[in-house]
């Protein structure tokens, strides 16, 4: 039994249900409240809670937020590609890059060698370090592997991740990420050959809840990922879909006619793209250090928004477009370079992105009954979380009711 005592402010989706338009800039506040949690579950959010056999924290004068989910990521992979970072610094593009033989196919190579053992001490790592940044559920796509015996190499390293570290995993599989050498010009056939042979196998065992494809100019077409996308429907698997990042393609127009759990990117969305998230209730899933790291412009997230979607945030972590998981730089971009308020930031990152990954019955919001994934951050309110932009303000991670990290002593930043 945990209390956490005297704490200044509480900011917490007011509910579980998905935020669109204009709820996203609301929130639930308490202003010097306490939280008990027993049983790895939110009790009682009240002033002056008397428990007297709970180990007490003194959140004097701190914040409190649900944790952090991180509902778009590619954490299990093999090598980096720091080479290609540096290229695009000195001018170069991801899609030159990617024209040359790098992007993607570089980190398949790389996977192809990795072993089990290797991607999963690494992957762990990774994990302690989003871990540390607040980040208590975050979801891992396969994808780098592209052929059956890589894929689900990387799936069971994701399942066992998900088992041995305290932070919740959620599993994606991306088999079509791209269109692997070997099939080459050939990119229905590799569908067929992922929805016949690899989602059967990846259904039984068990190894993903979501699918996902990269719909773009060179790679998978709009007609590939129907296909993809019906069978994996038909076998009970929820939809996710990178969708018009680097060109617009419409990808999120079929992301809203299919259903999907999620568009993700969308630096490139049209309008028509909107009216299809807003219509099915696509969330729509924004990744501003991928537009920073590929020095493209960022998602239209205010009109998104503004015109009634529902917006997630999510770092993209990944060894090619995106190797960083910072949490503080993603809130620092949406706040100052997307317009978007620390309201609906907090809602994109907590409840919002729970439903991008389908747990918003447990997670993404401080209320009674819900799992006690909390936060206690060394500032004083919410309008901290932007004016220390790039800090990590995390001081200590409350995962399933246990604290899994304590920055105990750290300086406060409060008035
Ligand atoms: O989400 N856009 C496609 N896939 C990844 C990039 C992967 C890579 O560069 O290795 C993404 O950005
Ligand atoms: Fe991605």
């Amino acid at each position: 039994m945990i209390l956490i005592k005297n704490i200044a402010q509480v900011i917490t989706p007011a509910d579980s249900n998905k935020k669109a338009g204009v709820s996203m800039s609301e929130l639930k506040i308490y202003n010097n409240v306490d939280i008990l949690i027993d049983n790895k579950k939110i009790v009682k959010i009240e002033r002056d809670i008397k428990a007297p056999q709970a180990k007490v924290i003194d959140a004097t004068g701190m914040l409190v937020t649900p944790g952090y989910i991180d509902s778009h990521t590619h954490l299990v992979f093999g090598g980096y590609r720091e080479d290609e970072y540096k290229m695009r610094l000195e001018g170069r593009s991801y899609v030159e890059i990617m024209e040359a033989g790098g992007g993607i196919s570089a980190s398949v190579n790389k996977t192809r060698e990795a072993s089990f053992d290797e991607m999963y001490e690494t992957a762990m790592k990774r994990l302690d370090t989003m871990a540390s940044l607040g980040v208590t559920t975050v979801e891992v796509k396969s994808g780098y592997g592209l052929d059956f015996d890589t894929e689900i190499r990387q799936l069971e390293v994701i399942k066992k991740i998900n088992e041995d570290h305290p932070v919740d995993v959620v599993a994606t599989f991306l088999g079509p990420h791209s269109i692997p050498a070997e099939y080459k010009g050939r990119d229905r056939e590799y569908i067929d050959f992922v929805v016949e042979h690899v989602l059967p196998y990846v259904k039984e065992r068990e190894l993903a809840e979501f699918v996902d494809i990269f719909t773009e100019k060179g790679v998978f077409n709009i007609e590939d990922s129907k296909v993809y996308l019906e069978a994996a429907k038909k076998m009970g698997f929820q939809l996710k879909m990178h969708a018009d990042e680097l060109f617009q393609t419409d990808a999120s127009v079929l992301a809203g006619n299919m259903g999907c759990q999620s568009a993700d990117h969308l630096l490139k969305i049209s309008d028509s793209g909107i009216d299809s998230l807003k219509d099915a209730g696509t969330i729509a899933t924004l990744l501003p250090l991928t537009a920073f790291s590929i020095k493209e412009e960022y998602a239209p997230a205010r009109t998104l928004i503004d015109r009634g979607v529902a917006v997630a945030l999510a770092t993209d972590y990944n060894p090619g477009s995106c190797h960083s998981m910072s949490i503080p730089l993603m809130i620092a971009l949406a706040t100052n370079y997307m317009s978007m308020s620390i309201e609906e930031v907090i809602n994109s990152l907590t409840i919002n992105a729970a439903h991008a990954v389908g747990r918003a019955q447990t997670i993404g919001s401080i209320e009674v009954g819900k799992r006690a994934d909390i936060l206690i951050h060394n500032v004083e309110n919410k309008d901290f979380l932007p004016y220390l932009f790039g800090v990590n303000t995390v001081n200590k991670v409350i995962k399933n009711g246990e604290i899994i990290i304590d920055k105990d002593g750290e300086y406060v930043y409060r008035k």
